[in-house]
């Protein structure tokens, strides 16, 4: 958490007057001990997406209440209609008067904190609520944010369609990296990991499909509620509620996961053979990663796009069709980026690279090009390609998802398992796994582990291949 605020500073001025007390300095202007109320950070701290989640909060749960309905016929330019119950159930982490949620283009009618009504306003995409009583650190409290409004088809900094995307029979909802913020009040970045659950109450005949298990389903006067369950700690980009026209199938995959695949039945029957390879993806990946981190899993395929498949926890979305490649990639990301998701945005490559390459290596188990044939087919791009310019450690929020974080990334796992050999790879992958999942991790931490389980000194390794804009030589 980042302390910017004016009186931190002042307070710090203070400390260093008063170079014989700094316990009282800290405590100023209170008496010493005495809780010393201030603002939670409009932000996590994250330098590519500075307003993007909340200091002074940590989100332990979400109970998301959701009412959603499209005009009849639809509009255009596309439109749909949500209204929203948000009970979130948080713990201050500072002596709080004050915290923020993230919400975007929607509008809070009502906040109530521990049962009682409180002041709140909306400033751009920061929904600001002052508790009373004051919270004070460690305190948990339950937050109920009534709100709703127009959906539209949002975009990220990059152009890319994201967040609650309005389609003609419901909605796309895949949000990263902080579009979360677009259908419900968040804190959203990945260090604020919550569980979740979901009562979604779209008209007669449409589908909710969300994260988790089923858990409910009833119609009543023309709608049908959609309750789904996910208790395992997730990411808010990853946290889906996607509505429309879709067929359920349900069967329990070779390692006892139970898969719920929901696909849109206008499409052509493009996605079903790849999907029908998950439960040996499964297995495969279980071998590599260690036991598959979730309460289950499956895949949405919607009839609209976005231009792109997510990772969306226990329940991949796919663009219109599901390629093996991208179902590969998909699945293996519950795992790497799932339940070990990125400190700082700027670790996406942890992401992007570590699926990229179980894709390569699901390659290579079916026959195909092999992992060293993938890699070899990366240094084939000449050295002066734009291609090797991105720092991979460093790319840019505009380059969050550039060809370079996935192939490069990738290309960097696999040289490391050259050069530290099979055993301390795998070794090192199961560890990191069990290690941080549940939670986050930074280019940092991974490249401290792959030091500690090889028992090498690999921090020239990783300034070439993850540091240095240019095409890696030696290494
Ligand atoms: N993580 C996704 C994948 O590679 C890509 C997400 C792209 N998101 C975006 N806003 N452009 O599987
Ligand atoms: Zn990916």
């Amino acid at each position: 958490m980042k302390t910017t605020s004016v009186r931190l500073a002042v307070a710090g001025a203070a400390a260093l007057a008063l170079t014989l007390t700094p316990a009282l300095a800290g405590a100023a202007p209170g008496r010493p001990g005495e809780p010393r109320f201030s603002e939670g950070a409009d932000g996590a701290g994250d330098p590519y997406f500075p307003l993007a989640g909340n200091g002074g909060i940590d989100v332990l749960h979400y109970d998301l209440d959701l009412t959603y309905q499209l005009p009849d016929p639809a509009p255009a330019p596309l439109e749909g209609q949500l209204d929203g119950v948000a009970t979130i159930q948080l713990r201050a982490t500072q002596d709080l008067d004050r915290f923020n949620l993230d919400l975007r283009g929607l509008t809070a009618t009502k906040v109530v904190v521990n049962g009682k009504s409180m002041r709140f306003d909306q400033v751009e995409n920061e929904l600001r609520i002052s508790p009373r009583p004051k919270l004070k650190t460690g305190t948990e409290a339950t937050v109920e944010v009534t709100y709703g409004g127009t959906t539209t088809r949002p975009r990220d900094i990059e152009g890319a369609l994201y967040g609650w995307v309005t389609t003609r029979d419901g909605a796309m909802v895949v949000s990263e990296p902080e579009g979360s913020a677009t259908w419900f009040p968040v804190s959203d970045h990945p260090t604020d990991k919550a569980t979740y659950d979901y009562e979604i109450t779209v008209p007669e005949g449409s589908v909710a499909v969300a994260n988790g298990l089923l858990v409910d389903q009833e119609t009543a006067g023309g709608w049908t509620t959609w309750t789904w369950d996910a208790p395992d700690p997730m990411a808010a980009y990853l946290a889906t509620a996607t509505v429309g026209d879709f067929e359920l199938d349900t069967y329990t995959a070779a390692n006892g996961t139970p898969i719920i695949d929901a696909v849109d039945p206008a499409l052509p029957d493009s996605a079903s053979a790849s999907l029908a390879l998950t439960s040996d993806m499964l297995v495969f990946f279980e071998e590599a990663f260690g036991p598959y981190p979730f309460n289950s899993y499956g895949a949405i395929v919607d009839d609209d796009s976005v231009g792109y498949a997510l990772e969306t926890q226990t329940r991949s979305f796919f663009s219109r069709n599901a390629r093996e490649g991208t179902v590969a990639h998909e699945l293996a990301h519950q795992w790497m980026g799932d339940h070990v998701s990125p400190g700082r945005w700027a670790d996406i490559w942890l992401n992007e690279g570590w699926a990229t390459y179980a894709s390569w290596m699901w390659s290579e188990e079916q026959g195909r090009a092999t992992a060293q044939e993938n890699f070899d087919d990366v240094m084939t791009i000449p050295a002066d390609d734009d291609f090797w310019a991105v720092v991979v450690s460093d790319p840019g929020p505009l380059c969050l998802f550039c060809g370079p974080i996935y192939d490069r990334g990738a290309a960097t796992l696999h040289a490391l398992r050259v050069e530290i050999g099979d055993d301390a790879f795998f070794e090192l992958a199961q560890t990191w796994v069990e290690q941080y999942g549940g939670g986050t991790a930074t280019t940092a931490d991974f490249r401290a582990l792959a030091g500690q389980v090889s028992g090498l000194d690999l921090e020239d390794f990783f300034d070439v291949w993850l540091d240095t804009p240019e095409k890696p030589t030696t290494w």
